[in-house]
C-alpha cells in the first residue's frame, strides 16, 4: 500500500487534494470511510486533543488500523491541532501517521523553535510520521460562531512561510490565507461562503516548496476551493459541516422513532447525513476526478 507522502505526491501531481475529515464517534468513522470508500479516493480522519480525549488515543488508532487492513485500504490517521510535545509523542506511539503541531498562538519565533523540536522528537519515534506546522490565525473551534473574526492581520506571508518551513523540517504546512475555523450561521443556511486569498496561497507555495494543508475547510466556496487546490493545496480539513450533519441526522432519527432506544436502529440516519457532506467534499477536492490509479 502507498503512503501518505506518496498519496500526497500524486495529489499534488494530479492537482487534487486528499480530503481530512474530523471524526469524534463510530457515527463519523463509518461516514467517512464509506465516503471515501464509494469514489474509490485515500481519506485521512483527523481527531483535534479534545476529539481524541473523547475517543481514545490507542483505540481509535486500532479502529482505523482495522480498516486499512481489512479492506487494503489507504485510511489514514492524523492527531489534528496538537498543542504539547506530550500530546504528540502519545499519537506517535499509538502509530498515527500524521502530526498537525500547532503552536500558532505563540510568538513566532517561539513557533519555530518549539515546532522544530518537535519534529526531531517526533521523527525518533516514527520517521515516516509527517508532521504539519501551523502559522497565522485562523481563530478556533470547529463550531457555530456569532461572529466572523477579525483575520487580516494573522494572514502568513511567503517570506515568513519560507523562514517557518526552513527552520523546521516540517513535512507541511498549514498557513493563514483567509480561512477560519468554524462557521457562522449564514454559512450552515447557505447564504454565506467563505473566500480565500488564492494569490498569496501561490506565493506561499512558491516560497515553502511544501505540501500544504487548508485548515477551514467547511462553508468555503466551491470556485475557491479548486483554485487553491490549483495554487498548491494538498490537503482540506473539514469538521463543523460533519458536526452539523451529524446533529440534523441525529434529530432525524430520533424523530423517526421516538420511542426507540436500540442506538443501531436510530442512527443510520447520522451515518448518511455526514457521508453526504464527505461525497460532496470529496467530489470537490478531485474537481470530478478520481485518482489515476483509484484504490
Ligand atoms: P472547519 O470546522 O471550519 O471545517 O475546520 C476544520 C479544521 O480545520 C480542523 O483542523
Amino acid at each position: 500500500m502507498q503512503s501518505l507522502r506518496d498519496l500526497l505526491q500524486e495529489a499534488q501531481k494530479n492537482g487534487v487534494a486528499i480530503g481530512h475529515f474530523n471524526i469524534s464517534d463510530l457515527v463519523l468513522l463509518k461516514a467517512v470511510f464509506a465516503g471515501a470508500q464509494e469514489l474509490k479516493l485515500p481519506v485521512l480522519v483527523g481527531l483535534s486533543e479534545g476529539e481524541r480525549e473523547f475517543v481514545g488515543v490507542r483505540q481509535i488508532a486500532a479502529l482505523v488500523k482495522s480498516l486499512r487492513e481489512e479492506f487494503d485500504y489507504p485510511i489514514f490517521l492524523n492527531a489534528d491541532h496538537t498543542h504539547s510535545l506530550a500530546k504528540g509523542v502519545e499519537a506517535a506511539k499509538a502509530g498515527f501517521d500524521s502530526i498537525v503541531f500547532d503552536l500558532s498562538a505563540l510568538p513566532f519565533e517561539e513557533n519555530i523553535r518549539q515546532t522544530k523540536q518537535a519534529v526531531e522528537a517526533l521523527k525518533a519515534i516514527n520517521p515516516s510520521m509527517l508532521v504539519e506546522g501551523e502559522i497565522g490565525d485562523i481563530g478556533t473551534g470547529s463550531e457555530i460562531h456569532d461572529h466572523a473574526p477579525d483575520l487580516k492581520k494573522g494572514l502568513s506571508t511567503p517570506a515568513e512561510a519560507k523562514q517557518f518551513v526552513d527552520g523546521t523540517g516540517v513535512d507541511i504546512l498549514a498557513p493563514a490565507v483567509g480561512n477560519m475555523h468554524g462557521m457562522l450561521m449564514s454559512m450552515v443556511e447557505g447564504e454565506t461562503k467563505k473566500h480565500l486569498d488564492i494569490e498569496r496561497i501561490g506565493a506561499i507555495k512558491k516560497a515553502a516548496g511544501v505540501f500544504m494543508t487548508l485548515h477551514g475547510g467547511s462553508g468555503t466556496d466551491d470556485g475557491d476551493l479548486h483554485k487553491a487546490i490549483a495554487g498548491g493545496i494538498n490537503i482540506v480539513h473539514v469538521n463543523t459541516e460533519l458536526r452539523v450533519a451529524w446533529r440534523h441526522g441525529l434529530e432525524q432519527g430520533l424523530a423517526k422513532h421516538p420511542e426507540e432506544v436500540v442506538p443501531y436502529k436510530i442512527l443510520p440516519p447520522a451515518v448518511d447525513a455526514v457521508k453526504e457532506v464527505v461525497l460532496s467534499r470529496l467530489r470537490v477536492f478531485n474537481g470530478g476526478r478520481h485518482f489515476a490509479q483509484g484504490v
